[in-house]
């Protein structure tokens, strides 16, 4: 017999040293695991594999009012009802809705949002009885006006950038043309106001330079892109559900034909497993917060597209979201990641400096867009010297590029410059005292009046920002959208799950709204849509519409 050989000093330190490095990466993969959010949204290959998988069917006339079982006379009084909508609005909004149906075949986007406004079982035969307009002929305070003169409360919000009212905004472009005319479009060098623009931005912000973009996509773009030539690191980190614009590196999910960018990593929010990641890492360069998720942490944004069932939940907690703020904030100081604050959508809504004001924390890098344009399109980043500069002093080739044709565009910054100002002016600084009692109150006051009159709705919210959620384990929720448009109230395409109010609506203008949404939803309720099954619940639902997938999955 040979006696084993043994192994040398070097074999045995490789060896080591080999079964050291896969324990490491066990571990560091173990921990990402644990930092994935369970739901599909925190398994972004998994929900892109599942969403390709979904087949395309649809209920037919017989099906579509009673899939939930309805007895015959509920199916009924819900047939007539869908008819009867459906002319109301078309009786109501004649010219805007044929002026839509013709527009509509060469607008792409406008194909996507009537196809993606209700579950998609239930589409063709909405589309077939019901039509909503998409064109606005004039706005004045809370109100929107249809090519037929009717008028709408606007709680679409304008995807975040209406903050003070529609009518603020025209006054800022056209006193910010005023100020940009005598230069005109001229680019490539600034305008006079951008100076005290940046002046402005540095001292809201906390920061000590400013960049300037066309959208916030753009901003958030190049804020990523620096982080990561600061720190010479890859990866970045967005959290479950949160939306940054619609560039590959932070929307890796359904919606993206490229497969999910392998340098993001999509993790849980306000959560200890996500923590331990970024202590335990070494190569991630930023974390982006989207504050708006307070609302709904690891959730998308609620449409109704998704609205199946009535197990849309929100809930905003201040202090707890404070103190996760804090720790992240702590644990990106300790190892050096850039956290990003995206304030595309919320930056003035919660506070006149912002989410960072508004939590009491500073982030490295804050992203701005919607609102700071003064009613035209920016995308801002303000940040800390160190982290703005796109050069490298020592390797003159090395740099970090971005440019933007429109980027600091005269008109642009003119609105900007009167928006900024107008900051400072004592009727905007009377609007931010008090804010979250205002509609902290108001919330509570609704909810009040939806349990009095026993109505199944209630709603939740962030300052401004408001949702819709429904007590009622039913399957046709998502029809509030368009009993609130016959009661003439304007929600963006999403529909009830985003209420974004103007702080221009005051107690008359809220009044108004809550008999409006109390009239729809009564109405809602007596053509026969909350009609449940007694052993109807959320979880039923689902499992009936896992069902039915798999079903036309395998047909034939
Ligand atoms: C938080 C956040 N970031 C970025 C963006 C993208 O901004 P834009 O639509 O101007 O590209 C949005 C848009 O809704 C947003 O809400």
């Amino acid at each position: 017999m040979i006696p084993d050989s043994p192994l040398s000093l070097s074999e045995s330190v490789i060896g080591l040293a080999v079964v050291t490095w896969v324990c490491l990466k066990a571990k560091e993969r173990l921990e990402l695991s644990f930092a994935k959010n369970p739901s599909l949204g925190g398994h972004v290959r998994w929900s892109k594999r599942f969403a390709s998988q979904i087949p395309s069917y649809s209920y037919d006339e017989t099906q579509w009012f009673g899939c939930d079982d309805a007895p015959q006379t509920v199916q009924d009084t819900r047939r007539q009802a869908l008819s009867a909508l459906g002319q109301d609005l078309v009786g109501q909004s004649p010219i805007t809705l044929a002026h839509t149906e013709k527009a509509k075949p060469m607008i792409s986007d406008l194909q996507f949002t009537s196809n993606y406004r209700v579950p998609f079982q239930f589409k063709s035969v909405i589309l077939k009885h019901i039509q909503m307009g998409a064109f606005w002929r004039a706005s004045d305070g809370v109100w929107l006006t249809d090519m037929d003169g009717n008028r709408f409360m606007d709680v679409t919000g304008s995807y975040g950038v209406n903050l003070f009212g529609l009518d603020f905004y025209k006054s800022n472009i056209a006193e910010g043309g005023e100020l940009a005319s005598d230069l005109g479009p001229s680019l490539g060098s600034f305008h006079p106001c951008v100076l005290d623009n940046v002046e402005r931005l540095c001292r809201l912000s906390g920061k000590d330079e400013v960049s300037f973009h066309m959208s916030g996509t753009e901003a958030v773009m190049q804020a990523v892109r620096l982080a990561r030539y600061h720190t010479g690191r890859k990866k970045i980190v967005r959290f479950t559900g949160a939306y940054h614009g619609w560039w590959d590196d932070v929307q890796p999910g359904p919606g993206n034909p490229m497969p999910p960018a392998t340098h993001t990593l999509t993790l849980r929010e306000m959560h200890e497993s996500t923590l331990r990641v970024l202590k335990n890492r070494t190569d991630i360069a930023c974390v982006l917060i989207n504050p708006l998720q307070a609302l709904h942490p690891n959730q998308a944004a609620p449409t109704d597209s998704t609205l199946v069932d009535g197990s849309r939940c929100a809930h905003y907690d201040r202090e707890a979201y404070t103190n996760w703020l804090k720790a992240l904030r702590a644990v990106c100081t300790e190892k050096g990641i850039v956290l990003i604050f995206d304030e595309v959508f919320l930056g003035f809504r919660l506070a006149r400096g912002g989410a960072q004001e508004y939590f009491g924390i500073q982030a490295d890098m804050v992203t701005y867009g919607k609102t700071l344009g003064g009613g035209l399109p920016v995308g801002v980043i303000c940040g800390k010297a160190e982290l703005m500069r796109r050069f490298n002093p020592s390797r003159p080739a090395d740099i970090c590029f971005a440019r933007g044709t429109f980027k600091e565009h005269p008109y642009v910054m003119g609105a900007m410059n009167v928006f900024l100002k107008r900051l400072d002016s004592p009727e905007v600084l009377a609007l931010y005292a008090n804010l979250d009692q205002c509609w902290d109150s108001r919330a509570e006051k609704l909810n009040e009046s939806l349990k009095a009159h026993n109505l199944p709705i209630q709603v939740a919210h962030m300052s401004s920002v408001w949702t819709i959620l429904y007590d009622s384990p039913t399957r046709f929720n998502w029809l509030l959208q368009y009993y609130m448009r016959r009661e003439g109230i304007a929600l963006s395409w999403v529909g009830s799950g985003r209420l974004i109010f103007s702080l221009n609506y005051g107690e008359h203008e809220f009044e108004e709204f809550s008999r409006r949404l109390i009239l729809a939803t009564q109405k809602m309720m007596s053509d026969g849509w909350f009609w449940k099954a007694e052993a109807q619940t959320n979880k039923s639902i689902r499992r009936g519409i896992f069902k039915e997938l798999l079903r036309a999955r395998f047909a034939s």
